[in-house]
């Protein structure tokens, strides 16, 4: 099948070089603070925090358990009751430590439905951390215990983030700027 004629182009704003530093501090940070725990679960949201996940569970130190959950992708928008689980995790967080890992806090309502639901389900403690936080585009509050990089309101790729399923590849995060063609 032919590709068809992209438009849009991807403007880098956070190099790779940047978003290895910063993982290796949250790393450090995490290792800190969860010395103490014998059952972390780190838990990654499918798909777009794939590789953010897998850097950062391989800088730790501490013993974990990993898992994967995955809500329904990014369409008109979210809002509170459109979140939809499309896989749950197999381990049980009763009783455990557990830290989300996600790509990126937007309006906040899909991170707000899981740390909800994993604190219903008897989770010992349940914190964030997520690379992006487009703060300005909150609209319900959810605490970022561990936050990458604060950005603007502009629809960014890469690095696990995705654009139509295209640009998960990319080793940095860019903006998606429309070409003339678009407007
Ligand atoms: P929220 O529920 O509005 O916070 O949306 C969170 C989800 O929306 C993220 O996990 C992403 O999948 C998606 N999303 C939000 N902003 C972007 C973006 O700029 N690029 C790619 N995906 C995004």
């Amino acid at each position: 099948m032919a590709e068809e004629k992209p438009n849009h182009r991807v403007r880098p704003l956070i190099a790779a070089d940047e978003i290895a530093r910063r993982v290796d501090e949250l790393a450090a940070q995490i290792d800190r603070d969860y010395a103490a725990s014998e059952s972390l679960v780190v838990i990654g949201v499918l798909k777009g925090s794939v590789f953010f996940f897998t850097d950062l569970v391989r800088r730790l130190s501490i013993p974990v358990r990993i898992d994967f959950f995955q809500t329904s992708s990014y369409g008109t928008g979210t809002t509170a009751g459109e979140v939809r689980i499309k896989r749950d995790i197999d381990l049980s967080v009763r009783g455990r430590d557990v830290l989300l890992v996600e790509d990126i806090v937007d309006t906040g309502w899909t991170l707000k439905t899981i740390l909800d639901l994993f604190r219903f389900r008897g989770a010992a403690s349940v914190k964030l951390c997520a690379l992006l936080d487009k703060h300005e585009a909150r609209e319900v509050e959810v605490p970022i215990a561990y936050c990458g990089f604060r950005i603007g309101k502009d629809f960014v790729v890469g690095y696990g983030l995705d654009y139509d399923e295209r640009h998960r590849n990319l080793p940095y995060v860019g903006v998606v700027e429309f070409t003339e063609d678009e407007a």
